[in-house]
């Protein structure tokens, strides 16, 4: 419960940043939502602003809330994005995808003036790779990209959903879990040694995206990195 007031005072520093006429990215996970929320309630209270989406829970969200959501190919820019993080450390590297939306966060992420990360403390660490990465693998040929995949040492599953079927994405492909045994010395060289595997579409790891970061806890209060 501590980490939801956190999540909640984090999500709604957030949204205080945000100013009239802004096109802002919609981040995914529990997180995000705090921040959709805040952001709902300044709309209510005359805030201007359009919206894009990494994930289809996040616009309905969003929507329901009376914020125009907008499709990313038709908007001129994205001003600043507010998403949460599976794991960032002191050099603000992350780990994100544990909902399993970490390739369209990044594309908005990319895409934006800013990512603001949004946290409540047990998601900073010393050293990324405790979390799973989650690695998105097109499924045509995926039996193959997966054995490449094993082949350079690297274990994990496929991503399931409760009922024990596969997990697929918004884009339609799966999402293999990649557990590492410690973390890894550089994250940076995994990342590159995974998305030169064709069939492999983007890793969880995030890097040099985050802007500033707002760590939120328990008793309301926040911290901005
Ligand atoms: C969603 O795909 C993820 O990248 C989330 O941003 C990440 O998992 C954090 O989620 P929570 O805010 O729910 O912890």
């Amino acid at each position: 419960m501590s980490h939801h007031e956190a999540k909640i005072a984090a999500g709604k520093k957030a949204a205080e940043w945000i100013a009239d006429g802004m096109i802002v990215g919609l981040g995914s996970g529990s997180t995000a939502e705090c921040f959709i929320d805040s952001l709902i309630e300044l709309c209510k209270e005359g805030l201007k602003i359009e919206a894009v989406a990494s994930s289809r829970a996040s616009a309905e969200r969003a929507r329901k809330g009376g914020i125009a959501v907008m499709d990313i190919n038709s908007v001129p820019r994205i001003d600043i994005t507010v998403d949460g993080a599976d794991e960032i450390d002191s050099e603000k590297r992350m780990i994100k995808g544990g909902g399993g939306a970490h390739v369209r966060e990044k594309i908005l992420a990319a895409a934006s003036k800013e990512m603001v990360v949004i946290v409540d403390e047990s998601k900073l660490v010393g050293t990324i790779g405790r979390a799973k990465l989650p690695v998105e693998v097109l499924f045509f040929g995926s039996p193959s990209t997966r054995k490449q995949i094993e082949e350079m040492g690297y274990k994990g599953k496929w991503r399931l959903q409760k009922d024990g079927t596969l997990f697929i994405t918004e884009n339609g492909n799966l999402l293999f879990d990649i557990q590492f045994e410690s973390p890894p010395l550089s994250p940076e060289q995994d990342h590159f040694n995974l998305t030169q595997i064709p069939g492999v579409v983007d890793t969880g790891f995030f890097f040099r995206l985050a802007g500033r970061v707002i760590i939120g806890y328990p008793d309301g209060t926040t911290r901005v990195q």
